[in-house]
């Protein structure tokens, strides 16, 4: 069967269908073709590629100059996937209209079909501003990585009933917004199953259990390429780090 570049539409037919999504993290171009040729559904430039390939200590650092340029090396290299560029810390958070400019730029610039951006209702009027503008919008729920100073580090969260129940509104009111798919990070597997059941778009986990419509996982954890942060979730394909060293 020919394969053809995947769209929003196919990934939400996989959740009406019961079929798991399938999502990996890709910042060059060598990576995009490999994850694109193992027919991943959706990559993802994520900004866990300051921490991977930049050597920052947190994502907190990264910029749109260094985004776009991750973006455009996956564009050029993947030819079938969905491909999600995420917005970093402080390019959307200050206001709307440059939030949608920013945005913007991923699919202008940086050859992006869609983008991803970290927070729950109190990011709505942004995501709904972002998607006015034509532009498709992942939400991020549960852990987020550039607020995790304020969430006391990187922590799973919805561990209680209320913060479980907060979690379920902000995927509510993220999916009336307009997302399109939306990341549950580090969440306990009971609540982003019911939150994957509520919802009607596909839901993407990572460290949430297998009751969610996708998985997502950073490309250097899955080949054993990072040690300096091993998230006890990550399941390791490979150890390509200790390969090179021998
Ligand atoms: O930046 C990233 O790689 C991410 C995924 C882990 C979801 O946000």
């Amino acid at each position: 069967m020919s394969r053809k570049k995947v769209t929003i539409l196919d990934l939400q037919r996989k959740k009406d269908n019961g079929r798991p999504i399938t999502m990996l993290t890709a910042y060059d171009f060598t990576g995009a073709t490999l994850v694109d040729k193992a027919e991943i559904d959706v990559i993802l430039v994520g900004d866990s590629l300051g921490m991977v390939m930049l050597g920052y200590n947190s994502t907190v650092p990264v910029t749109m100059a260094e985004m776009l340029h991750h973006c455009r090396a996956v564009a050029r290299g993947t030819q079938y996937a969905f491909t999600v560029g995420d917005m970093p810390f402080l390019s959307y958070q200050a206001d709307a209209a440059e939030a949608v400019r920013n945005a913007g730029l991923f699919l202008k610039e940086g050859g992006m079909a869609a983008v991803k951006l970290e927070g729950g209702r109190e990011v709505v009027p942004t995501i709904e501003a972002i998607v006015r503008a034509g532009i498709p919008v992942m939400g991020h729920i549960g852990l987020t990585p550039q607020s995790q100073s304020k969430l006391g580090g990187y922590r799973i969260q919805g561990k209680t009933a209320v913060s479980a129940h907060h979690l379920l509104q902000d995927a509510l009111a993220l999916e009336a917004a307009g997302c399109f798919s939306l990341v549950l990070e580090a969440v306990p597997e009971p609540v982003a199953a019911a939150i994957s059941q509520k919802l009607t778009i596909p839901t993407i986990g990572i460290g949430a259990g297998a009751g969610c419509d996708g998985q997502v996982l950073v490309f250097h954890d899955l080949l054993g390429l990072f040690d300096r942060l091993q998230p006890r979730f990550v399941k390791q394909y490979a150890n390509l780090g200790q390969a090179a060293l021998d």
